[in-house]
């Protein structure tokens, strides 16, 4: 509920909690007067000061987003995530956090096999939006990843992160003893035939040791598996996959559909690495 996803997470300002009840309707305020206004659209922006350095998605990548992953082209990849997490949340206090939630699409497809409470943080409030229509029972919060997340000390069962960004010292500290953290990472080859015809940004892969290396030492490697996924995709639906990711920050739509036209639908494979760590060290 809602409600229990509230009570686990910290005012960002001094780090005590927030009051649950009425109030979340127009905001969070935490023991100490911290207020923080909810959107209309139902998510809660706790990002103070500056804001941030790194570009948030757009609400046209945000849309096209949307768009791909509704046309269920991912479905095997939401499954075996859902699948995966719902094994380590099978307890009735349960919480799952979703560190980069986007559009919240493969959060809702963990919380349909084990309706448990739930976090999303994300830096883009146009895919906030999105979440908090998908995932209305979960707090969506925008948030960046980078600095100390606004959740309490060893809260959380699952964390779920799905080509996002990896903070292992706050994930480490987040996660409840015996708690893991569930990563999605591209392999090498991954839609290839795609990123040629769209010139896609080649996407950089997460081999095993960088994905390892990345987390600091902080966890260890408990499982690992390979998703294969071939797909046939119609020029417009192409230029969404092209659109949605990091050529969203600095293409043209109109010039990316163009290039997504010429030559018909391009048959592709996404190459995916789901893998599963767990609090401890790396054995060297
Ligand atoms: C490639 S998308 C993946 C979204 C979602 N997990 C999915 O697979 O549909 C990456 C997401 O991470 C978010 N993001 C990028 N940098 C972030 C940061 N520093 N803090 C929070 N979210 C961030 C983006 O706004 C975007 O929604
Ligand atoms: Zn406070």
């Amino acid at each position: 509920m809602l409600e229990d996803a509230i009570a686990v997470l910290r005012c960002p300002v001094c780090g005590a909690g927030f009051q649950t009840g009425v109030g979340q309707v127009r905001g969070l305020l935490c023991a100490s007067g911290h207020a923080f206004d909810a959107a209309k659209q139902g998510y809660f922006n706790l990002l103070t000061g500056k804001g941030t350095v790194f570009e948030a998605d757009t609400a046209d990548m945000v849309s096209a987003r949307q768009r791909f992953l509704d046309g269920g082209h991912y479905a095997p990849l939401s499954n075996a995530v859902a699948d995966l997490a719902a094994q380590f949340l099978d307890s009735p206090d349960a919480l799952v956090l979703d560190a980069g939630t986007g559009t919240g699409h493969y959060l809702h497809a963990v919380l349909q096999k084990r309706p448990v409470d739930a976090i999303g943080l994300d830096i883009s409030k146009f895919a906030l939006r999105r979440a908090a229509r998908v995932n209305p029972q979960v707090a969506n919060i925008v948030w960046d990843i980078w600095r100390p997340l606004p959740v309490a000390d060893g809260s959380v069962d699952v964390i779920l992160v799905v080509f996002a960004p990896r903070n292992a010292v706050e994930f480490a500290r987040v996660l409840r003893p015996g708690g893991r953290l569930v990563i999605v990472t591209p392999r090498q080859g991954h839609l290839a035939e795609a990123a040629g015809r769209t010139g896609m940004l080649s996407i950089q892969q997460d081999k095993e040791e960088r994905l390892a290396g990345s987390l600091g030492g902080h966890f260890s490697l408990e499982h690992s598996e390979e998703l294969d996924i071939p797909l046939t995709l119609d020029p417009g639906t192409l230029a969404d996959l092209a659109f949605m990711g990091p050529a969203g920050h600095h293409r043209d739509p109109v010039e990316l559909a163009e290039q997504a036209r010429a030559g018909g639908p391009v048959s592709t494979t996404a190459r995916f690495s789901i893998s599963v760590f767990t609090l401890g060290d790396m054995p060297s």
